[in-house]
C-alpha cells in the first residue's frame, strides 16, 4: 500500500469554471484519486479556490460586494458544483485561509533569512483613469516574443511566456483600456530564482520519467537565457496576504500583500492544514503528507494542471520549497493537459464562451459529462467539445455498450430465473476465452491509469464493456434457453457478476452510475478484480439483485439542436 498525494490546480475564485477548465485538472486529479483509492493506497487529494488578486477584487466590485464576502459565496457555489460533479476532494480549501496566510508568510520569511529576498524599488504601471497601480495581467499589449496582440502583463496566453508588464508593447489598460498610464515607483520583494537556478535543474534532470509536455516547458524556461528571471512576488493591492516576515513586520513594505501566484501554491500544503484542523486533529497528521521529516519521504506527490500553469509549478513553486531550505515535500510527478477548445473555438470564461459547469449538469447527469471529457481529454493535443460527438459518445459508449448490457442482463435474468442469482450451469470454454480477455485488458487497464494515460484508460474501460456485450451475443442465453436452461443460467450468473465487475472498473469514470449498478447487484463488495475468475463469482447463486431503472437516457437529435443553440452564444 503507498501513499499518493494528490492535488490539482486550485481554480481563480472569480466565476464559474467551464469544461475546459474541469478536464485541464480537477477531473483528471479526481480519476486518479479515485482508482488509487480502488487500489487500496491511502490517498490524500487537495484542491481549493484561488482568491487573491486583482480579478477577485474586480469580480467582488462588479458584483457589488465586499471582496471577503463575494469570495465566500463563490467559494460556496464551487463547492457545490464540484460536489455535483462527484469530485472527491478530502479538502476544498481557500488560499485565504489564515492557515495559508500564516505559511506564506513563513516562506517569505525563511526565504528572507536565506538570502533569497531582496527589497526593489522598482517602477509600476499606474493608470490615472483607474487611480490604482494595474497589476501584470491587466496590462494589455503586444507579446515581446510571439506578437500575439491580447498577451497580458504577466503572462503571454498564446506561448506561455511569463512577462513583466513593460514587456509589453503598447501597453493599455485592461480594466478601463485606458493608455493614460504612467510609471510610478513602489517598493517590492523579489525572490531571486536565479541563484536558485542550478538546484532546480539538477532536480528536474532527476525527474526522467516526466511527460514530454511537462518536461519541455520547464526546460524551455529553465535554459531560456531569461527563462528564470528573479521574481516580483508582492504586489500594492488590498486583497491578499499581508507582507510580513514571519511572524514579524516588514519594514517598508506596510499595506502590501503577497503576490497571487506566491502564496496560491502554498495553500496545496495550508490545504492539508487545514483539513486536519476542521477534524481538530494534530499536525502530524498533515505534516505526514508534507514534511520529509514526518513521514512524507515516502508519499508519490502527483499535480495535475494545464499546461500554462507549468512554469509555476515546474519552476516557481519548486524555487519557494528549495529555497526555504527546510524538508518539505518536493512533487514527483505532474500531469499537464493542453487545451479543450468548443465548438470550432475556445472555451472563455472572459468571453463567457462554451458550457460552464452549473450549465452542464442543469441538462444532464455528471457521468454523461464526466465519461466524454475524460475519454477526450486534451493529453497529448488541444481537443474539441463538439454536440454531435458528445451525443453520439454518450449514446454508443454509455447507452447502448454499458447501459444495454445492464439492462438485457438484469430483464432477461428476472424474467426466466426470478430476482436471484441463477445456480445451475457451469462454465466452459466461452466463460474461459470472457475471462482471459478480460484478465488481458484489466491488466491493459490498471497500467494505463496507473500511467495516467487517461485517453487509453477509457479506450480500454470502453473494450471491457464491448467483450461482455460480444459475449452475451454470442452465448445468446435467450436461444440457449430454449433448448438447455442451464446454459442459459450459467450465462446469467457470469453477467450478473460481470455487472458488479464494471462497477468497481468504472467507478473512476462514471460514480453515479457504478453505485447504480453496485445497489441493483445488491452487494458492498468493490474489491479490486486482481483474480477475474474469482471476481465472476463473488454473488453467489441464490444472491438477490434487482433490475435498475435506466441507466443512461440517450441524448435525441431534438435535445443536441436545442443545447447547441442554447449555448452557442455568450453567457452574460
Ligand atoms: N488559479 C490558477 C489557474 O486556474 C491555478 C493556480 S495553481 C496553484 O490557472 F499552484 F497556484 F495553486
Ligand atoms: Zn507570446
Amino acid at each position: 500500500m503507498a501513499r499518493i498525494l494528490i492535488t490539482s490546480a486550485i481554480p481563480y475564485i472569480n466565476g464559474i469554471k467551464h469544461l475546459g477548465n474541469l478536464v485541464g485538472s480537477q477531473l483528471p486529479a479526481d480519476l486518479y484519486a479515485r482508482f488509487m483509492r480502488a487500489r487500496n493506497h491511502e490517498v490524500l487529494f487537495l484542491c481549493a479556490t484561488d482568491e487573491h488578486g486583482t480579478p477577485a477584487e474586480l469580480a467582488a466590485a462588479k458584483a457589488g460586494k465586499p471582496v471577503a464576502e463575494y469570495c465566500a459565496e463563490m467559494w460556496q457555489v464551487q463547492k457545490d458544483l464540484s460536489d455535483g460533479f462527484r469530485l472527491s476532494f478530502d479538502k476544498f480549501g481557500r488560499s485565504s485561509s489564515p492557515q495559508n496566510h500564516a505559511l506564506t508568510q513563513h516562506f517569505a520569511g525563511r526565504l528572507a533569512d536565506n538570502g533569497l529576498i531582496e527589497e526593489v524599488t522598482e517602477k509600476q504601471v499606474y493608470s490615472n483613469t483607474d487611480g490604482r497601480f494595474l497589476p501584470d495581467r491587466y496590462i494589455e499589449g503586444t507579446c515581446p516574443n510571439c506578437g500575439y496582440e491580447r498577451a497580458r502583463g504577466d503572462q503571454c496566453e498564446n506561448c506561455t511566456k511569463q512577462l513583466d508588464p513593460t514587456d509589453l508593447i503598447e501597453p493599455r489598460s485592461a480594466i478601463s483600456g485606458s493608455t493614460d498610464l504612467e510609471v510610478r515607483e513602489t517598493k517590492h520583494l523579489y525572490l531571486k530564482q536565479r541563484s536558485l537556478r542550478q538546484d532546480l535543474s539538477d532536480w528536474i534532470d532527476t525527474k526522467t520519467d516526466w511527460p514530454i509536455l511537462t518536461t519541455s516547458i520547464a526546460k524551455k524556461w529553465l535554459n531560456d537565457g531569461d527563462g528564470l528571471q528573479d521574481r516580483g512576488i508582492t504586489r500594492d493591492l488590498d486583497w491578499g496576504v499581508p507582507v510580513k516576515r514571519g511572524d514579524e513586520p516588514w519594514p517598508g513594505m506596510e499595506g502590501k500583500v503577497f503576490y497571487v501566484w506566491f502564496d496560491a501554491p502554498i495553500e496545496y500544503i495550508a490545504c492539508a492544514k487545514e483539513w486536519t484542523d476542521d477534524a481538530g486533529r494534530p499536525d502530524a497528521d498533515w505534516e505526514r503528507w508534507w514534511r520529509t521529516d514526518k513521514g512524507a519521504d515516502d508519499v508519490r506527490y502527483v499535480q495535475f494542471m494545464g499546461k500554462d500553469n507549468v512554469p509555476f509549478h515546474t519552476l516557481s513553486f519548486p524555487a519557494t520549497i528549495i529555497g526555504s531550505g527546510e524538508p518539505w515535500k518536493l512533487v514527483d510527478y505532474i500531469k499537464s493537459f493542453n487545451y479543450l477548445n468548443y465548438d470550432g473555438g475556445q472555451f472563455s470564461t472572459s468571453q463567457g464562451r462554451g458550457v460552464f459547469m452549473d450549465q452542464a449538469l442543469s441538462i444532464l447527469p455528471a457521468d454523461y459529462w464526466r465519461w466524454w471529457l475524460l475519454s477526450h481529454a486534451p493529453e497529448n493535443s488541444d481537443s474539441e467539445f463538439t454536440w454531435e460527438n458528445f451525443q453520439s459518445s454518450v449514446n454508443k459508449d454509455l447507452a447502448d455498450v454499458l447501459g444495454n448490457f445492464v439492462s438485457r442482463v438484469t430483464k432477461f435474468a428476472r424474467s426466466k430465473f426470478g430476482e436471484t442469482v441463477p445456480q445451475a450451469g457451469e462454465f466452459g470454454p466461452d466463460e474461459t476465452a470472457l475471462i482471459e480477455t478480460l484478465t488481458t485488458r484489466i491488466h491493459a487497464y490498471e497500467a494505463h491509469m496507473e500511467a495516467m494515460e487517461i485517453r487509453k484508460a477509457a479506450g480500454e474501460l470502453r473494450a471491457i464493456w464491448v467483450a461482455g456485450n460480444e459475449y452475451l451475443q454470442s452465448t445468446a442465453p435467450w436461444t440457449a434457453f430454449k433448448t438447455d436452461p442451464d446454459r442459459a443460467a450459467a450465462i446469467i450468473r457470469l453477467s450478473l457478476n460481470l455487472i458488479r465487475l464494471y462497477s468497481v472498473l468504472s467507478a473512476p469514470f462514471i460514480p453515479d452510475a457504478a453505485a447504480r449498478m453496485l445497489s441493483a447487484m445488491n452487494t458492498l463488495d468493490t474489491r479490486w478484480p486482481d483474480d477475474v475468475p474469482a471476481a465472476l463469482t463473488a454473488l453467489p447463486p441464490g444472491h438477490e439483485f434487482s433490475v435498475p431503472d435506466v441507466m443512461f437516457q440517450k441524448i435525441t437529435d431534438e435535445q443536441r439542436e436545442d443545447w447547441q443553440a442554447r449555448f452557442a452564444g455568450i453567457r452574460d
